[in-house]
């Protein structure tokens, strides 16, 4: 019998971890491989990253050289800089001082050089040429890429919650990133990100710089019967049953949402398996939904009361009625004022990342945050 958790939740998931998304993965792969960019949005924790390394690595073994460089981790320019040559130097196969040579000949305004890390490791390093021009040395990193592929071989860049780069700037970041990109002949780019309301302002909107930049794709959540056979199979390897009602209670518990399909899933393992139970049933699941929700609630108290007691009651009444937030009913019922405050609140939550809209309907992006205001607020 297997003792190890056949779930995983965080960040990036793969090898078997890792299911379904067939045709996601060959559409993204076809459209890179033919010199073709690309943006692909969808709300958080629908499984983006892991796809877009999926790919990435696929597309390495098929012989381009791919970069993933993810913008939340980034708060300026300077660490735009930073982190894109090193992350455009670690993909150089050759050795370590001829990369920072050939990288000191693209790049004005930086001095790469050899450093040890704590284990006495070489790594990539940089420092700043004082009274450099730094937008010509952002340009020069932009375009390092291209300079690197040269006319032999075929480089793919992935930036990870793109949207984030208007925090570096604004406009002014976008528009030289265009600028220069537009002009790569040996590089494709991917632009994935959360804030798919931002994402499609910046790539359809007229007035913007990455307008019709990309071809824009979106993923949904993962088929129901994938899901259900998925978690069938992967229990069974701890010789723990699931039958199919079972799973699919679980799948709307989860909300269908792919990280909190594999949340719940890992709780409820992680308590059969010290049980001498092996049947799944659905008092399981939920007392797995009440641990995750117990485990998390100072953060959900956190999330809460930093808003308005006005959000709040928006809060509540979308937990309880989210289909019908801006009917007469609703209003009534819960006390709310006029349609464009509640419309406000909204908007809110949607920047915070805690609301998702769906067409024109609204709904919690986390199905256990929901639960919490249901029984909290
Ligand atoms: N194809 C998949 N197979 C299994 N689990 C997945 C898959 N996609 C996402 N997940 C689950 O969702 C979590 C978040 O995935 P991630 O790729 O970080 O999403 P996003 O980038 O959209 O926020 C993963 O840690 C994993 O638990
Ligand atoms: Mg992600």
């Amino acid at each position: 019998m297997n003792k190890t958790n056949p779930f995983k939740f965080g960040n990036i998931v793969s090898g078997d971890f890792f299911y379904n998304r067939e045709n996601e993965l060959l559409r993204i792969k076809q459209t890179l491989a033919g010199g073709n960019n690309i943006t692909l949005y969808a709300p958080r924790r629908f499984g983006k990253s892991s796809l877009v390394n999926k790919a990435l690595k696929e597309l390495e073994e098929e012989g381009f050289t791919t970069v993933y460089l993810d913008i939340m981790s980034i708060y300026s320019r300077d660490t735009f800089i930073k982190n894109y040559t090193r992350a455009i130097a670690g993909k150089q196969s050759a050795s370590l001082e001829k990369t920072i040579k050939k990288i000191a000949k693209f790049i004005s305004g930086i001095v790469p050089s050899v450093a040890f890390d704590s284990t006495g490791m070489p790594t990539f390093s940089l420092s700043w040429i004082e009274g450099k021009d730094k937008e010509q040395t952002l340009m020069d990193v932009i375009n390092l890429p291209e300079k690197l592929a040269g006319d032999n071989s075929k480089w793919i860049i992935a930036f990870d919650e793109f949207q984030e780069i208007t925090k570096l700037n604004g406009d002014n970041f976008e528009k030289l990133l265009r600028s220069c990109i537009q002009h790569h002949q040996n590089v494709s780019y991917l632009f994935l990100g959360s804030k798919t309301h931002i994402l499609k302002d910046m790539f359809s909107n007229k007035n913007r710089a990455f307008y019709n930049a990309a071809a824009i794709m979106s993923i949904n959540t993962i088929e129901e019967s994938k899901s259900i056979k998925y978690l069938i199979s992967r229990f069974k390897r701890s010789d723990t049953e699931i039958d199919n009602d079972t799973a699919k209670y679980l799948l709307q518990t989860a909300g269908n949402i792919p990280y909190y399909i594999q949340y719940i899933a890992f709780e409820i393992w992680q308590n059969i398996i010290l049980s001498d139970k092996n049947r799944i049933t659905t008092k399981h699941i939920d007392e797995a939904v009440e641990r995750v929700l117990e485990l998390k609630s100072d953060y959900y108290w956190e999330l809460t009361h930093k808003h308005t007691s006005y959000r709040k009651k928006v809060l509540f009444a979308l937990s309880q009625s989210a289909s019908e937030l801006f009917s007469k009913k609703t209003t009534k019922d819960f006390d709310l004022g006029a349609v464009s405050s509640t419309q406000k609140a909204i908007d809110v939550f949607i920047n915070d990342g805690i609301i998702e809209r769906n067409q024109s309907k609204y709904d919690f992006s986390d199905p256990i945050y929901k639960k919490f205001i249901n029984r909290y607020l």
